[in-house]
């Protein structure tokens, strides 16, 4: 279900915040600070919530003096909680010097009771606080924050709306994330996703294909699509449609030229998904398929619904559909009850599977989740010792898998100017950074690059 009324309701408090500001801030232009935590899905809400802070009159700047400051949080591993206190802390003494500072927060771990306890308790300068099923409604908290003193606490445990329409802003004019669902429905054992945002809600096709079409007329030329899990996309639509089935029509739009997506979990990964990425002229041949474990009974307890044979079986059937697809993963090393076998299995489909790269992860016991409570947790020396073994494994076969491509040349898609003076930074469709020497007109534009050198995980090359 989409609301594009709710959306209307909540242009009319931009327009009421608005009319607000000169008498607050005596005629001078207030400004915002906005940062964001965890993934790519939240960083496109904070890009939202920045485009209203814009429509309302704030202006932007880099520093966290300014007259609001914003953060999007990420609750997927504790550091990313830590890290927020922290923020707070430091907050605390900038709100000090100016009291009339507003300070926001939201996004998934608002939505842990604790934290909302913690928030109330000893963090009583927060303005407002909301959750991850609210993001709609900012205008509306951010008047009553602008007109009431108490701290307000806006979190709803759930919401079966996709609320569609609402301001957007991007980084780059030429490419950016779309969302084509929200929520999870997977409950891997550890992870508190599913429990900070909710069901799995995919958008309907019409919505995205709409959005992409006027992305497009706007010099988008390459997207991402992104859910926790695009390939159960569209199953709980009164029209299913399958994941395969949106990238055929997305594929259509005149203009588009590059189109991503994340992340794909194993267990749905369809012969059919393959087969569009195989034949498509648009679709990247890169794939993001996290592993998290190579050990079958790890998964198992994991709730992961795959064994190691089953994404070995995954890979080769890949890899033979398209044969220079960039894989890439996600893995947590130290899940509860992981023995030394388990984690040599981790390392033998690291060594199978031939990543480009791969996102390594400690584990990190998250309240709530049934793995928090499962016995044997492993002794923190233990995981770290793992750990550094696991990454010298990743970096070399990464190293080795990366640099296939030296001395070919590949289209670019050139995204900024490099930190060095006169060089420019692209990426290739499978993903790679080159970095090579031309004129910052090209950002944004499709060049030829020869690929000289592997540096790694990066590329120097010249234009052709
Ligand atoms: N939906 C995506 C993952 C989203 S979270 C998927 O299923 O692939 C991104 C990554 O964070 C996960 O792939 C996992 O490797 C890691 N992660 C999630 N929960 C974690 C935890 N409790 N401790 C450590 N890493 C975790
Ligand atoms: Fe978390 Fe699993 Fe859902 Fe990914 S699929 S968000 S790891 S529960
Ligand atoms: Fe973090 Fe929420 Fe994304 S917990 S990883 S920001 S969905």
């Amino acid at each position: 279900m989409s609301n594009t009324n709710e959306t209307q309701i909540q242009l009319t408090y931009v327009q009421k915040c608005s009319d607000l500001l000169p008498s607050i801030y005596s005629g001078r232009r207030p400004t915002y600070h906005i940062q964001n935590e965890g993934c790519q899905m939240n960083s496109l809400q904070t890009e939202s919530v920045a485009a209203m802070m814009e429509k309302i009159g704030y202006e932007k700047i880099d520093s966290e003096e300014a007259d609001a400051v914003i953060y999007n949080t990420c609750t997927v591993r504790e550091n990313a909680n830590q890290k927020i206190y922290g923020h707070l802390g430091h907050l605390k003494s900038i709100k000090r010097k100016n009291p009339d500072m507003k300070i926001i927060l939201f996004g998934c771990m608002m939505q842990e009771q604790h934290v909302v306890d913690t928030i109330r308790k000893s963090y009583p300068f927060v303005n407002l606080v909301f959750g991850t099923h609210n993001i709609h409604k900012f205008p509306e908290l951010f008047f009553r924050t602008l007109t009431s003193d108490s701290q307000i606490i806006d979190i709803w445990k759930e919401s079966d709306e996709i609320v569609e329409g609402l301001p957007t802003s991007r980084k780059y004019s030429f490419k950016t994330g779309v969302n084509v669902m929200f929520g999870c429905n997977n409950f891997c054992s550890y992870c508190i996703v599913p429990y900070v945002r909710g069901r799995e809600k995919s958008r309907e096709p019409q919505a995205i294909i709409d959005e992409i079409k006027s992305l497009a007329a706007d010099g988008v030329t390459e997207v991402m699509l992104l859910g926790q899990n695009v390939n159960s996309y569209g199953k709980t639509l009164e029209h299913p449609v399958s994941f395969a089935q949106l990238l055929t029509q997305i594929e259509q739009i005149e203009g588009l030229k590059r189109i991503r997506f994340m992340t794909s979990h194993p267990k749905d990964l369809s012969d059919e998904l393959i087969e569009v990425m195989a034949k498509s002229q648009k679709v990247c041949h890169h794939l993001h398929l996290p592993l998290q474990s190579g050990s079958s009974s790890i998964l198992k307890k994991m709730n992961r619904r795959y064994d190691k044979e089953k994404y070995l079986g995954l890979v080769d059937k890949i890899r033979t559909a398209i044969p220079d697809i960039s894989l890439t993963t996600d893995i947590i090393v130290g899940f509860p009850g992981e023995t030394e076998e388990d984690f040599q299995e981790t390392l033998d489909v690291v060594s199978k599977a031939n990543y480009d790269t791969a996102f390594t992860f400690i584990y990190s016991k998250r309240t709530g989740t049934p793995a928090a409570s499962m016995p044997d947790q492993v002794p923190e020396e233990v995981v770290k010792e793992r750990f550094s073994r696991l990454l010298a494994l990743v970096q070399e076969n990464g190293r080795k898998a990366s640099s296939r491509f030296t001395g070919t040349v590949k289209e670019i898609l050139v995204e900024e100017e490099s930190k060095e003076q006169g060089m420019l930074t692209g990426r290739t469709e499978h993903n790679l950074l080159v970095h090579f020497e031309g004129d910052k007109s090209l950002i944004g534009q499709y060049v030829n690059v020869s690929l000289d050198t592997c540096k790694g995980f990066y590329y120097f090359g010249h234009l052709v």
